[in-house]
């Protein structure tokens, strides 16, 4: 045989997993094993807490005694346990005012990656365009791809706060776009998408006829009162949007893998007609546990009231650095530093590396856009100081290097 690659289709051959990759690509591979061995800290999984214990007692209580009574051992429903497809339906009624049939519009994944690329899978034929703005989460590029669609980035501007222009979209809308592909709020960024945007984007959508996919994943941690509105509730973006969530991210609970995916119920017939094929299930035990972190509201109102602190005090730390830019996270757990005047995302991403011992991700997986940034978990570690700490060890290694570079 030449080579087994020749045998494969093109939208596969030219992925890699990073295999022979070490640090670029920190999601995947060997490489950030290999860095926890040699004592780095890793602040480049979007995992809040990351790598500290994180599982609420009342879960944990729930799941020993599903684990005692034996029950985990079996398969759950592969459109998911039907109480945890209650417990979202109770979720989004609370979160949004939509009321949803936990029958018919509502599907649980693996984690909301799975149900990014499965959101999609009804709709991409060879050759369809999806938009997706830039800079946004990588598995948002790759996924119209893997399904033999045309990934058509759309640049953000920070000039406009991250905020999504319609010109941008109307520029790059063609015969063939299929989809839009929001992340809301918008990781590597952390913009919540603003009422008034949405409205247009919506707009937009209907006029020319598209799909949206909405990632919501970290929909759960809004900060400054800002409103975060879910775009399926938008009159007229019901019947043609798909929102992917996911309950791990939100809840401090990326391990359990789970997440959700809630549409029309014409689209969910379809879902539900593939779900074992593509999905499998998700696993029991941890469906039992993610039904008490949705009921429990008090563990988001604590997850909250964390990371809020958090981002204030990550945000004291580097807000007097003259040498970079740096905007007041408006979600979740990442801050989006502009290291420009520093070097490339790559440059900058190896120095502190190498001086504070500490793993950041480059912008430039996130798209062009996200040259001359660096994302930073800050809402790792459970302990505020031990958090402190690492994001000075960064500040000290960006003020070296600006005054390195006579910045
Ligand atoms: C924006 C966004 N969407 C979806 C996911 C997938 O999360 P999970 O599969 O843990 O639900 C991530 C993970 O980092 C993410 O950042």
């Amino acid at each position: 045989m030449k080579d087994i690659k020749e045998k494969m289709n093109s939208r596969f051959s030219s992925l890699k997993g990073g295999l022979f990759e070490t640090v670029t690509k920190a999601d995947v591979g060997e490489g950030v094993g290999k860095l926890i061995e040699q004592g780095v800290d890793i602040m480049a999984w979007a995992d809040p807490f990351f790598p500290d214990p994180s599982i609420p007692d009342s879960v944990k209580k729930v799941m020993v005694e599903a684990l005692e009574d034996g029950f985990p051992s079996h398969y759950s429903m592969p459109i998911g346990k039907f109480e945890l497809r209650e417990a979202i339906s109770r979720k989004i009624q609370r979160t949004t005012g939509l009321q949803l049939d936990p029958s018919r519009n509502i599907i649980v994944t693996p984690g909301s990656d799975s149900g990014l690329l499965y959101a999609m899978m009804p709709f991409i034929s060879p050759g369809d365009e999806v938009l997706v703005p830039d800079p946004s989460y990588p598995s948002n590029f790759l996924n119209p791809k893997l399904l033999g669609g045309v990934t058509v980035p759309v640049p953000l501007h920070s000039e406009d706060k991250w905020q999504l222009s319609i010109e941008e979209l109307e520029k790059r809308v063609s015969d063939k776009t299929k989809m839009l592909v929001l992340c809301h709020p918008n990781n590597p960024t952390t913009t919540v998408f603003r009422k008034d945007v949405l409205e247009k984007v919506a707009k937009f959508v209907i006029k020319h006829d598209l799909v949206l996919v909405c990632d919501q994943a970290f929909e759960d941690h809004i900060y400054d009162g800002i409103e975060f509105i879910a775009p399926a509730t938008i009159e007229g973006m019901w019947e043609r949007t798909v929102t992917v969530c996911s309950i791990s991210k939100g809840l401090g609970l990326s391990g359990f893998r789970i997440g959700y995916i809630y549409a029309d119920e014409k689209i969910m017939d379809v879902l539900y007609g593939g779900a074992v094929n593509v999905l499998g299930a998700s696993a029991t035990v941890t469906s039992i546990g993610a039904i008490k972190a949705l009921d429990d509201e008090s563990i988001l109102k604590d997850i909250n009231l964390r990371l809020e602190r958090r981002r204030n005090l990550v945000h004291e730390v580097f807000k007097d650095n003259q040498s970079i830019r740096i905007q007041k996270s408006e979600s979740g757990f990442l801050t989006w530093i502009d290291v420009s005047r520093l070097g490339t995302s790559s440059e900058v991403v190896a120095h502190i590396l190498e001086h504070a011992k500490i793993l950041v991700n480059e912008g430039t997986p996130y798209g062009k856009q996200g040259e001359g940034y660096i994302r930073i978990v800050t809402g790792c570690f459970a302990d505020d100081e031990r958090a402190r700490e690492a994001c000075e060890r960064i500040n000290e290694a960006l003020k070296a290097l600006a005054k390195k570079k006579g910045v």
